[in-house]
């Protein structure tokens, strides 16, 4: 997101959540992961609680949280995991979180997310995807900012996608009601706005020693993928070739495991590799370089553009409000 020197670690597309954290020590420290009672949320917590700190899965589904609680304990011998509330859609849902928490909070991992979901919208008349992935997301790590100065040195982690090549954030229709809803370009703006976060937290918190950054977890089969059928495939199809180049062959598709998934969340999460950057992008461990045309990797221009970054910042707070 800069245009200093791209930060490489010694970990790669292949490295675990495991391998990122080995012999770091997380005891004393407290960390909530949303979304962790599924897919790479569930690694990303379990990676954090063998590390030794306390991790809050912040979900939905607080019955499946408290399977993984379980499931986390047996594999970590961890008592430090505990389940809370949080529906990212329902703004009074991600206040009572914020008000309940008491003390420093060192590690936010904001993962949660929906893709391609059916053309919905929330009670206010946000678009689903837009509410849940970024909006839900800002209002957390907005209302948590206290807890995350206090902590000296805090991590904010914001799960992204390469999804984010397809779609700016489109400020004059954020919610699809000028143009037809197209569920790509809907989880491509969400997806925008989760790096744009990073960029604009990244430069207002520094004061405050909070690292932000972005990553790519790269491709998973996990839940999310339950709202595709044929119809959003091919539609996939199109955006993916819209963007390498018609005629351009699409490049083959590797898939990772789900603690390969997590493993850019808990680097950028927790590891002392990467102490004292923020305001980036990574995928595969690394940091992005800048999208190339006849790719689906890198990092897109609208995605780090500082002054949407500060515009999307203004309008988020107008919209919770
Ligand atoms: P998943 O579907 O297994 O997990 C997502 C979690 O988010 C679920 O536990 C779900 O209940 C939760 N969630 C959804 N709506 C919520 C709401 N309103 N409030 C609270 N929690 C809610 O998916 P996965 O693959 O683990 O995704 C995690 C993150 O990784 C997402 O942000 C996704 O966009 C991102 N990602 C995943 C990729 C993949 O290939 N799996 C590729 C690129 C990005």
């Amino acid at each position: 997101m800069t245009t200093s020197t791209r930060i490489t670690t010694p970990f790669h597309a292949g490295s675990t959540a495991a391998d990122v954290i080995a012999g770091t020590d997380l005891t004393g420290r407290r960390a909530v992961v949303t979304g962790a009672a599924s897919g790479i949320g569930v690694e990303t917590a379990r990676a954090l609680a063998g590390a030794g700190a306390q991790v809050v899965l912040a979900v939905r589904d607080t019955a499946a949280g408290r399977h993984t609680v379980e499931d986390i304990k047996v594999t970590t011998g961890s008592e430090g995991v505990t389940v809370a509330s949080l529906d990212l859609t329902d703004p009074a849902s991600v206040e009572a979180f914020v008000t309940a928490w008491e003390g420093p909070l060192h590690i936010l991992v904001n993962n949660a997310g929906v893709m391609a979901t059916p053309e919905t919208r929330t009670p206010r008349g946000w678009e689903l995807q837009f509410a849940t992935n970024h909006l839900g997301h800002f209002a957390l790590a907005t209302g948590l900012h206290g807890a995350l100065a206090a902590a000296g040195g805090a991590r904010v982690v914001s799960v992204s996608s390469s999804g984010h090549l397809f779609s700016p954030v489109v400020f004059d229709d954020l919610h699809f009601t000028e143009r037809p809803y197209d569920p790509w370009l809907a989880y491509g703006q969400s997806k925008t706005a989760n790096v744009l976060f990073a960029v604009e937290a990244a430069r207002r918190w520094s004061d405050d020693g909070i690292a932000v950054n972005a990553l790519m977890p790269g491709g998973i089969r996990t839940n999310l993928m339950r709202h595709i059928g044929d119809a959003e495939m091919a539609q996939f199809g199109a955006h993916l070739q819209a963007l390498i180049g018609e005629g351009t062959q699409p490049p083959e598709l590797s898939l990772k495991t789900v603690e390969q998934g997590a493993a850019t969340s808990v680097l950028l999460a927790a590891s002392p590799v990467v102490d004292g950057v923020t305001g980036r992008y990574f995928e595969d461990c690394d940091e992005a370089g800048p999208h190339r045309p006849g790719t689906n990797t890198g990092v897109a221009a609208h995605a780090v553009d500082p002054e949407a970054a500060v515009l999307l910042w203004q309008v988020s707070e107008q919209l919770l409000a």
